[in-house]
């Protein structure tokens, strides 16, 4: 594996790939790596000749100061993942390198709304900074295909908006959630549960899963409400269960009359945001 700072570096290497034809994938994250973005790694080595994956903390999406100085630093052990799981290339660029003085990287695209939904709307500006930073990194790094998570449902949908619109010549993959034994979707946040709190968060995807099971028991309304009051237990707080369509991110009236439908949940777990999502019904495809 070979780890490159600038920009100039990763172009080296991969203005070199792409010479000699090869395809090239690419996982953007925020380092802290766990089993679910290895899944992603995986990926991304198996259908590509280069594979690539990005590690920057990137500050322009994080709406409070407090999260990104709290957000976990775990270079060597990262490193050591991404060797084991056979990584080309890891890209470990400074802020500089993503957001040089005198470049705009502010992005201009239509999201249609997406971005102010949901988690939009209790993070603002959040998912302006992840357009951007996601934008910058594609250009930087040309990738063929562009590798992320389920777990992040709104990221995922807001990125291929981008991309249609934007007509930038990458695939999206979208990889499923990975999650811990008894339920939990693994992410680094689950690290500042206490022990206890860890294993009853396992409510989270248990109560979404319910929903599934026994979809037609209820309305979509209805099932909002009961998930809402089932979430209620200390030391959980939920911020919102939302049932939404899969596309537009809309929240739906009733389950027959849309294709793709799925719950999406931001929680608080003592201190700590967990989010997750169930994907309902998919007869889209
Ligand atoms: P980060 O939270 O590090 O996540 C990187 C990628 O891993 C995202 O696409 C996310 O959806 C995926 N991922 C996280 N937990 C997962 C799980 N349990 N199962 C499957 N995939 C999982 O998301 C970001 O970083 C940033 O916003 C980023 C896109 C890198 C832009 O800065």
């Amino acid at each position: 594996m070979i780890v490159r700072k600038t920009l100039k570096g990763l172009r080296r290497q991969l203005d070199q790939a792409k010479k000699e034809g090869k395809t090239i994938g690419f996982t953007p994250t925020l380092g802290a790596l766990h089993q679910g973005h290895v899944s992603l790694i995986n990926r991304t080595v198996e259908e590509n000749e280069i594979s690539v994956c990005s590690i920057f903390v990137n500050p322009t999406q994080f709406n409070e100061k407090s999260d990104l100085k709290k957000y976990p630093r775990t270079f060597q052990a990262d490193s050591k993942l991404l060797k084991e799981a056979n990584l080309d290339i890891l890209f470990f660029p400074s802020a500089n390198q993503v957001y040089p003085k005198g470049l705009n990287t502010k992005v201009k695209v239509n999201l249609g709304g997406l971005d102010t939904l949901m988690e939009g709307g209790f993070r603002p500006g959040h998912f302006e900074g992840v357009v951007q930073v996601v934008k910058r990194l594609l250009d930087m790094v040309q990738p063929d295909r562009l590798y992320m998570g389920q777990k992040d449902f709104q990221q995922f949908t807001i990125i291929q908006k981008m991309i249609n619109e934007l007509k930038i010549k990458t695939e999206l993959v979208v990889c499923p959630i990975v999650r811990e034994p008894h339920g939990l979707a693994m992410s680094s946040r689950n690290e500042r549960l206490s022990k206890e709190t860890r294993k009853k968060a396992k409510v989270i995807f248990n109560t979404l899963s319910e929903i599934k099971a026994n979809l037609n028991d209820k309305s979509p309304e209805e099932w909002m409400e009961w998930s809402m009051k089932k979430l209620k237990r200390k030391p959980f707080n939920p911020e919102y269960v939302s049932i939404v369509d899969g596309h537009t991110l809309l929240p739906v009236k009733s389950f027959r009359k849309h294709k793709y439908v799925v719950v999406c949940a931001a929680v608080w777990a003592d201190d700590v945001r967990l989010i997750d999502n169930v994907i309902l019904k998919n007869n889209s495809k």
